[in-house]
């Protein structure tokens, strides 16, 4: 975990798609115990995507990845017509917001942010697109902060304003 000094600490799950990577940061945060105030902003082009997100609802199956004791303190198990399902505790699923977004505009006006996690996007876009996407986001980050991408993508020849912490954590410098 980043060691944070005071202040609500915004994080953004960029292109959120139905919301598990959102939900799944949300828990690791309530279960660290974060002592400062945190939201997770979640943006999508999708608008039926990010309807899915908001609803917080995922069939069982999709379940078996998430550890137990969260499992078992922020997910609900849907009874009745819900069988099936689960859904994402209301407390939890209060500090998560969800809101439309093209990567490739202007996005300034959603704030700025302490962690950006932006996985499994950029294989939409050409070089000259992730440059445009990689150097808006690294605007809404400070020096120190950080830029998350997928495990199977790299920054390679797309920003110099980074430096590799670990495989696929980067810090703006
Ligand atoms: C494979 S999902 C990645 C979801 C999540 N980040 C993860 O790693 O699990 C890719 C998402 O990118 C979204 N997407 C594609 N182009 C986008 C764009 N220009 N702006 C915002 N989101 C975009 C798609 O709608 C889709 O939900």
């Amino acid at each position: 975990m980043p060691q944070w000094d005071s202040g609500n600490k915004r994080i953004w799950s960029a292109a959120s798609s139905s919301g598990e990577e959102a939900f799944s940061i949300a828990m690791v945060l309530a279960e660290h115990s974060i002592k400062q105030s945190w939201e997770i902003v979640g943006t999508d082009i999708s608008t039926r995507i990010l309807k899915a997100a908001q609803n917080a609802q995922y069939p069982m199956l999709r379940s078996k990845d998430i550890p137990q004791e969260y499992l078992k303190k922020y997910c609900l198990k849907g009874i009745d017509s819900e069988e099936g399902t689960f859904i994402i505790e209301p407390n939890l699923k209060s500090k998560v917001v969800f809101q439309y977004a093209n990567l490739k505009k202007n996005l300034i006006d959603l704030g700025d942010f302490d962690v950006i996690f932006l996985r499994n996007v950029m294989i939409y876009f050409d070089m000259e697109t992730k440059r445009h996407v990689v150097s808006m986001l690294l605007r809404q980050l400070k020096t120190g902060d950080y830029l998350m991408i997928g495990h199977s993508e790299s920054l390679h020849g797309v920003t110099s304003e980074v430096r590799s912490v670990v495989p696929s954590i980067y810090q703006k410098t």
